[in-house]
C-alpha cells in the first residue's frame, strides 16, 4: 500500500472530518453499498483495472472496490482529510490489501497522468467542492479511451421529506441547504452534471435517480436519523438554526421514530454514468 499523503489536508468540509462523521459514513455506506455495487458492475470495475476514488472520506467503498480490482489493480483514493486517509490505511493494513495508494490532496486539483486510469468513482463530493467542474476536468484527462466515470449526487436535495409533512423537519433542511450553499457547495449539483461531463469529453449514457422510503426501525431509517444527529448541534454552532428550533427538531424525530404510519422521501440522488470514447 502506497501511503503516500502528497498535499496539506482540507479542513474546512462542511460536515466534518471528526470520528462522529467517520462512523456516520460507515453506516451510510453500509445503506448505499447494494447501489453502489449495481454502479460499478454497468460501468464494468474489474479485475486489474486502475480505479480512482474521488473524495474517498474513510476509504468504506475505496475497500471494496480495491478487492474488485484484484491484486493486478489498484484504487488511486484521494480525500482532503488527513483523518480520514489515515483511517483508510489502517483498514487497509488489516484487510491485507496492499494495492490502496491513498492519498491526502484536494479532488479539485488531480494531478494524475493522462489516460492513466480506467474506472472512477465520486459519491457525495462534487456537491460540497467549490469548483465541481475541475473535478470533472482533472477525471476525464486521467480517463484511458474507453474509461468511465460513475458519480452519486444530489439533485433537488430539498425534496427530503417527512411523511406527513412537518413544519420543523422542513425547516430544518432549508437551513441546511442554505448552510450548504453559504460554504460554496450546490445541494442541486447532479443536475450540472451532464453538460460538465459532456464539457470535457465525455459521453453521458445515464442519468438515474434513486429515491428511497425510510420507514421507522428500518436500517434506512437510521440514514436520516444519524445524518441529523450529528449535523444539527452544528448548524446551532453556525448560528444558522436556534437551540430551540434544535430541541424541536429532535423531539418531533424521536416522536416520529414510534409512529409506524411515518416515512421519510430520501433527498433524490443521481446516478450519472461518463465514458470516455475511444479504444
Ligand atoms: C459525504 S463524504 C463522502 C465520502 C465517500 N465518497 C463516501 O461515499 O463514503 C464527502 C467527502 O469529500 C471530502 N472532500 C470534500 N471536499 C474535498 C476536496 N476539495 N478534495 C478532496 N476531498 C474532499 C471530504 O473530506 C469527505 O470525505
Amino acid at each position: 500500500m502506497n501511503t503516500g499523503s502528497t498535499a496539506p489536508p482540507i479542513d474546512d468540509y462542511i460536515l466534518g472530518v471528526d470520528d462522529a462523521e467517520l462512523h456516520r459514513l460507515g453506516l451510510q455506506h453500509r445503506i448505499w453499498s447494494r447501489h453502489a455495487m449495481d454502479a460499478w458492475e454497468r460501468i464494468g470495475v474489474g479485475p486489474g483495472q486502475t480505479v480512482l476514488d474521488i473524495g474517498c472520506g474513510p476509504g468504506f467503498a475505496t475497500i471494496d472496490l480495491a478487492m474488485m480490482a484484484g491484486p493486478g489493480g489498484k484504487v488511486i483514493a484521494v480525500d482532503g482529510s488527513e483523518n480520514f486517509i489515515q483511517h483508510l490505511q489502517a483498514r487497509a493494513r488489516l484487510e491485507g490489501l496492499e494495492n490502496i495508494d491513498a492519498r491526502i490532496g484536494d479532488a479539485q486539483k488531480l494531478d494524475l497522468a493522462p489516460g492513466s486510469v480506467d474506472r472512477a468513482w465520486a459519491r457525495w463530493v462534487l456537491c460540497f467542492v467549490e469548483n465541481p467542474e475541475a473535478v470533472v476536468a482533472g477525471t476525464a484527462k486521467a480517463l484511458k479511451p474507453g474509461g468511465a466515470f460513475a458519480v452519486f449526487d444530489y439533485f433537488n436535495y430539498t425534496a427530503v421529506t417527512l411523511a406527513p409533512r412537518s413544519e420543523i423537519f422542513t425547516r430544518i433542511v432549508q437551513a441546511t441547504a442554505k448552510s450548504w450553499t453559504d460554504s460554496g457547495g450546490d445541494p442541486d449539483l447532479a443536475g450540472r452534471l451532464p453538460a460538465m461531463m459532456a464539457a470535457h469529453g465525455l459521453e453521458v449514457r445515464a442519468i438515474r435517480p434513486i429515491v428511497r422510503t425510510a420507514r421507522p426501525g428500518s436500517l434506512l431509517w437510521r440514514w436520516p436519523e444519524s445524518f441529523f444527529l450529528n449535523w444539527t448541534p452544528k448548524l446551532v454552532a453556525k448560528g444558522v438554526i436556534t437551540q430551540d428550533e434544535h430541541n424541536a427538531f429532535h423531539e418531533e424525530w424521536a416522536k416520529r421514530s414510534k409512529d409506524p404510519n411515518s416515512f421519510l422521501c430520501t433527498p433524490p440522488v443521481l446516478e450519472v454514468i461518463g465514458f470516455k470514447p475511444g479504444a
